[in-house]
């Protein structure tokens, strides 16, 4: 009789793995001692919620972009040298154009499966910004930020950012009528900045616009820089979402100290792959369907053409929307031109949207005084002003977005582009503080239907008369884990003023900090819809309007 050895760790029995994935697990166990590692971190929890699988439709398209990326790169040229095309498009045949150009439409008509490519990449870029996009408001407006995520909020936003260069760079490599008239703003911006506008422009081009140099520049920024500094911060992203563990929704069983959800071994693993695949599908599908920057019908860039009508990818329109609204302000100081009418819409705007952005947890935090590790989400209801502030923030990026398209708004509804744009104008200020008064309301009314739910049940949608002849609604009773989720959440209170001096009238340290702080966390909390008490929800039930 023969002893059997036992084997290594991973194969709880003791007998040799059969299969070819187990042989192949026990192999690199032995040699790489993973299994203890695999299996207690195989084993984590994530929280299920579709708002979390945002996150994952941005990583699948930037693997969609990378695949599709390397094989663009095996045909594009990165070169502004001069050539005359003669490849199978006919309409350009004998037109003197670069080389970037050129390849690019020999991709598009001359390489196998060339134009798919194309098109999957862009797609899939517009997929990536706009998952990104989604992902950052699905974190900004359930509190996902909060102490201890704000490092990897800032993580975060630097991908929104690059995501935003690496797009641009990209849409402007193949030198044609669009992508150069991009290029060309983008070169009227840099010359607005005061004093180093020219120097930063000549360096950038190379020189005067549009030089040799700036699309193998583009090139090398689009296909390693940013590429490679999305693919570390995405590697510390996610490792920051492992270690901190997901946040999820309030529910019975969940506090902050726990996650209740699947493990990644085998559910969460075999869902997110079917995602992968599901996403790769959708962008493949858009791709082979929908076409999308068909650069042959724009022509080459020519520096003193431009075509009717063009518009950017959609995630730049809100900067051509900000630069259309703006009037025209420019002065002549000692001797210099200081253009405004750029500087501030392309420039300042921006600068402010963003930085806005970037720091609002750590405002949040020093205004509400909140120190506190949040892993339960806040619903959006119960932070109106948060809500609110969000809201306004969306309100503002869309009308310079809408307004970005004043010139096809105004061909397609017959509408006169000055009204348009002067329409734009107010509403770009008025539209965000509308949008913060009723967004906020709209949050109290939802918090006292929330509460009254508590208290009385659900409207049935039945009606009933009573015998005196009243008619009245039958409210249902709620579950014992709706009620949970509807009274699980905070009601914040301002922060009391701090006193002018204690007792022995030795004046209090930063005082004037402390009020001013008071005042704000006063205009954050001021309103509060209570939730019910016990002894409400006890009246409620022994009254029998529950
Ligand atoms: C390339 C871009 C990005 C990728 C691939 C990415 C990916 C992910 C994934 C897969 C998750 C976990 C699932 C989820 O909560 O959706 C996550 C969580 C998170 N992301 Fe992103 N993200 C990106 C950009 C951003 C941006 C722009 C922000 C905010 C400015 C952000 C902030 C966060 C935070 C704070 C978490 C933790 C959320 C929680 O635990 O609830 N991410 N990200």
């Amino acid at each position: 009789m023969t002893a059997t050895t036992p084997h290594a760790a991973g194969f709880g029995d003791g007998t040799a793995p059969s299969t070819p994935a187990g042989k192949a697990a026990d192999y690199l166990d032995q040699r790489l001692g993973i299994a203890g590692a695999a299996k207690k971190n195989l084993r984590k929890i994530f929280p299920d919620h579709w708002s979390f699988m945002l996150g994952e439709i941005a990583l699948y398209s930037f693997i969609v972009l990378l695949l599709s990326g390397v094989f663009l790169t095996l045909f594009f040229t990165p070169s502004m040298n001069e050539v005359t095309y003669n490849g199978s498009y006919t309409p350009l045949d004998g037109i003197k154009m670069s080389e970037a150009y050129a390849s690019t439409v020999n991709i598009s008509f001359d390489v196998r499966g060339g134009l798919l490519m194309r098109q999957i990449h862009h797609w899939a870029a517009l997929v990536f910004v706009m998952a990104i996009t989604v992902h950052m408001l699905r974190i900004f407006f359930t509190g996902a930020f909060r102490k201890p995520r704000e490092l990897n909020w800032l993580i975060g936003f630097g991908l929104f950012v690059m995501a935003l260069l690496e797009g641009f760079a990209g849409y402007s490599l193949p030198d044609d009528l669009l992508s150069g008239t991009g290029l060309r703003i983008a070169e009227g911006v840099v010359l607005s900045i005061p004093i180093i506008g020219t120097y930063v422009s000549f360096f950038l081009f190379g020189g005067e616009f549009p030089g040799h140099d700036l699309v193998p520049r583009l090139f090398t920024i689009h296909i390693l820089l940013v590429p490679g500094l999305i693919l570390a911060l995405i590697t510390v992203h996610l490792i920051l979402v492992f270690y901190q563990k997901h946040t999820q929704w309030a529910g019975p069983g969940r506090t902050n100290e726990n996650v209740v959800g699947l493990p990644l071994l085998p559910v969460y693993i075999a869902k997110a792959g079917g995602f992968f695949f599901l996403v790769f599908g959708i962008i493949s599908l858009l791709a082979g369907l929908v076409s999308i920057n068909p650069i042959w019908t724009y022509g080459p860039y020519v520096p003193n053409e431009m075509t009717a009508g063009s518009q950017p990818d959609w995630y730049i329109g809100f900067l051509e929307g900000s630069l259309r609204m703006m009037p025209n302000v420019e002065f002549n100081f000692i001797g210099h031109t200081l253009s405004l009418n750029v500087l501030i819409p392309a420039l300042i705007v921006p600068g402010i949207l963003f930085t806005g952005l970037a720091v609002y947890p750590f405002i949040e935090a020093w205004v509400t005084g909140d120190r506190r590790e949040h892993h339960i989400l806040d619903r959006p209801r119960n932070v109106p002003t948060r809500t609110g502030i969000g809201v306004a923030g969306c309100t503002f990026y869309g009308v310079l977005w809408v307004v970005g398209g004043n010139d096809l708004i105004a061909t397609h509804f017959h509408l006169s582009l000055e009204s348009i744009t002067w329409a734009g104008r107010v509403v770009v200020f008025v539209g965000p503080a509308f949008a913060f008064w009723i967004t906020r309301r709209i949050c109290y009314g939802l918090q006292r239907a929330d509460r009254e739910k508590v208290l009385h049940g659900r409207e049935a949608g039945v009606i009933v008369r009573s015998p005196e002849g009243e008619f009245s609604e039958v409210h249902a009773p709620i579950s014992d884990g709706d009620r949970y989720r509807l009274t699980a959440h905070d009601v914040h209170r301002p922060l009391s003023i701090a006193q002018a001096a204690d007792a022995n009238g030795i004046p209090a340290p930063r005082l004037r900090r402390a009020k001013l702080r008071a005042r704000f966390t006063r205009w954050y909390f001021g309103t509060r819809v209570e939730k019910p008490s016990t002894e409400e929800y006890r009246e409620s039930i022994t009254s029998g309007h529950h």
